[in-house]
Order: C-alpha cells, then structure tokens, then sequence
C-alpha cells in the first residue's frame, strides 16, 4: 500500500477535526483511495498546551523546517490561518513539489492567483474548498458543476459566527457580546473575531466566489463592506415583528459587464429561503442562465464541517498521486477575462 504522509500546519478548531478525521476514517480513505494517510508532523505555537485529543508528542514542532523540507512528506494541511507565514510557507511547500490544502480564505482571497500559478507550474495540486462556507462544497460546485453555465448572481450567508449572532439575537434574545462569545467558544470565530463581525471574513468569500463564478480575478478592496458591529437585539426583534429576519448577506451579482460585490446587512423576508437559515449554518444561492436558481445550503464553520471540507481536499489530491495528475485540476479561473467592479 502507497503511504502518503501528511504535514499538519496548525492544530486548532479546523486542525483538530482534520487529525480526528484521518484517523477514524483511516479504513475508508484507505478503501477509497488505496493508499495509507498518515500525519507525520504538526507545526503548533505551543507543544505543551493542553488539547482535546490525545497526539503522540514527537509529531509537535515549532520549527516549519522540520514539516516544509522533509523530503518523506507529500502533502501540506494548512489551517494556522495568518496571511504572511502561510503564503511564506506554502510557497515553500510547493516549490519543494509538495502538494497543499488550505482552509485560509485570508490567504487565497488576497494571494489566491500567485500561489495557484505556482502550483501550476510545479504540477502540484492546490485545494482551498474550506475557505468559502465551511462544510459546503460549493467552491467545486461552481468551478466544475457550473462550468458550462453563465453564472448571473451568487447571494448568500458566508459567515457562521454572525449568523449564528443574529440567530440567536432574533431567535432568543440574547445580547450581541454573549453571542459573540458564544460562537467564538464554539470555534466558529477567527482568531480576531473583528474581521467576522465587520464583514471582512465574508468579503473575502464574496471575493473568492465572484473569482471563481465570473472568470475574472476580483480583489478584496472591490467589495463594498459593511458588518453588524453596530447591530443590537433590537434592531433584530425589530425587523422581525415585520415579518423580516436580518442576515449579513454577501453578494456578488452581475449586470452587463459589471459585477457589484458587496458584504451587507439585509432584512430578508421570512418567507424567503434564506431567511430561514439559522445558527452556524451558512447558504449560497447562485442564479445561472440556464441552470436557473440553486441553492446550497449547511454549517459553515465549526470542527468537522470544516474538517470535512479539508479532508476530501486532501483525499482528491491522494487519488491525483495515484493517478499521476496533480496540478491539472486545480479549482482556478482558465483563461482570465476582466469583467469590471461596479462603480461606486
Ligand atoms: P485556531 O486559531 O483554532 O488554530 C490555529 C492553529 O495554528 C493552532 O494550533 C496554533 O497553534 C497554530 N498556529 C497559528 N499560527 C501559528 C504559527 N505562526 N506557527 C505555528 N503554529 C501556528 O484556527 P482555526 O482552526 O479556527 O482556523 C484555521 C484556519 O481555517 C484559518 O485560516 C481559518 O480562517 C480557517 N477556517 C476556520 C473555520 C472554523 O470554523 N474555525 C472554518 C473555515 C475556515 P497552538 O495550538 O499551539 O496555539
Ligand atoms: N469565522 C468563519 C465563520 C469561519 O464564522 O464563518 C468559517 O469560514
């Protein structure tokens, strides 16, 4: 049996589930990929600190030489999160020929078309399914399921954290800072929960989606964002005795030529889809010209959803090892066409 050994980058929510994932899933990624996975190393800040599953000890380092230059190591798992040392490092990884998964829409949404060139040109796979709406496969949705399509609008909940706040705001009356703790205990946040909040998080999405929907590479800076940090319970109830549930909505809709990207507070109509999208659970609907109107819809964040997301990126780049095909089918706009940013 082929052995593909893995380098965890990151041991936190997402790292955690990958690590459950792998080994009490070991029968069935063996069965369905035909080779053994196994984590050889895990880079974490703090070797010692007390986790919620047991790890033999000499899989820690500190040191990401130790995980990026062993030549036994095929496949790097990032889920640190940063920016700088993780494009550092997976720069690195794929110049050394190894394959990368990431859950870091931070990364791919400001460096996503460098460093998936690079992989390209290393015939190396790059897989970045967890970073847009957790557990929901939607980034392989619109990149393969949606290819022959012309995609007109993407709308959805992108956030679990907020979505989970205002749920609960709604739902049950609780104030904006116990929600807000509440979903960053349950490892919904980002480590600076101010980029969920402020609409950073699901810009970055919104970024992502417009890239991959439209062929064309949109920024962060052309999406228009507004968060819920100045949203309180009775904004919320408010809305609600009219019939309208309120949801940070990122948009991504196309008129003409021109796409208007945008992060923003709506009240929905309560008998809309999207309405009814509750706690974690994050939606995307997507309007095609010929598919017509899509929905998908699950939990955004959290542990094993994300986990999930990860873990059947790395299986597809196994499988690519088998096969002898990695770096051919890379989730990545083709032949780049500029459509514009709508004007503000
Ligand atoms: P956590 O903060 O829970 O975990 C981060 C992990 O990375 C920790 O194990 C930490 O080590 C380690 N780490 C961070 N920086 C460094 C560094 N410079 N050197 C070495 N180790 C480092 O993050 P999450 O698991 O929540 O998120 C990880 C990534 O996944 C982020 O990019 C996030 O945006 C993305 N993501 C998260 C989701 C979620 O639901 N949480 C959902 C979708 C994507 P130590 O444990 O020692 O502190
Ligand atoms: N903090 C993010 C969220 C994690 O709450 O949606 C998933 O990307």
């Amino acid at each position: 049996l082929q052995h593909i050994r893995i380098g965890l980058l990151g041991l936190g929510t997402v790292g955690t589930g990958v690590y459950r994932m792998i080994e009490d899933y070991q029968e069935d990624l063996q069965h369905k990929t035909g080779c053994q996975i196994s984590i050889s190393k895990i880079l974490v800040n703090s070797p010692n600190k007390l986790r919620s599953i047991e790890i033999n000890p000499d899989l820690y380092t500190t040191d990401p030489n130790e995980v990026l230059q062993d030549p036994n190591i095929d496949m790097i798992v990032e889920v640190m999160g940063g920016v700088e040392e993780a494009r550092e490092y997976i720069t690195q990884a794929l110049n050394s020929k190894k394959h990368v998964v990431t859950a870091n829409k931070d990364l791919i949404a400001l460096h996503g078309g460098e460093l998936l060139s690079l992989a390209g040109e290393q015939n190396c796979d790059l897989f970045y399914e967890a970073s847009v709406a957790g557990g929901i496969p939607i980034l392989r949705g619109l990149g393969d399921g949606f290819s022959s399509d012309r995609i007109t609008k993407m709308l959805g909940i992108l956030n679990g954290t907020t979505n989970y706040m205002l749920s609960k705001m709604a739902q049950e009356g609780v104030d904006y800072d116990t929600c807000l703790k509440e979903a960053q205990d349950l490892g919904y946040a980002e480590a600076d929960p101010t980029s969920d909040v402020e609409g950073l998080d699901a810009a970055r999405k919104v970024a992502i989606l417009g890239t991959l929907g439209y062929n064309t590479e949109f920024s962060l800076d052309e999406v228009d964002v507004q968060g819920i940090s100045s949203i309180d319970q009775k904004d919320v109830q408010y809305g609600r005795e009219f019939g309208y549930e309120l949801k940070l909505l990122g948009i991504a809709d196309k008129q003409n030529e021109e796409v208007e990207l945008s992060v923003q507070p709506t009240f929905i109509k309560k008998s809309h889809p999207l309405a009814n999208v509750d706690g974690v659970n994050n939606a995307v609907y997507v309007h095609g010209e010929s598919v017509g109107e899509t929905m998908f819809y699950g939990p955004g964040a959290g542990e094993l959803p994300t986990a999930t997301a990860v873990t059947s990126d790395l299986v597809t780049v196994v499988k690519n090892i088998k096969l002898g095909v990695n770096g051919k089918g890379n989730v990545a706009p083709f032949n780049v066409k500029k459509m514009k940013p709508k004007e503000r």
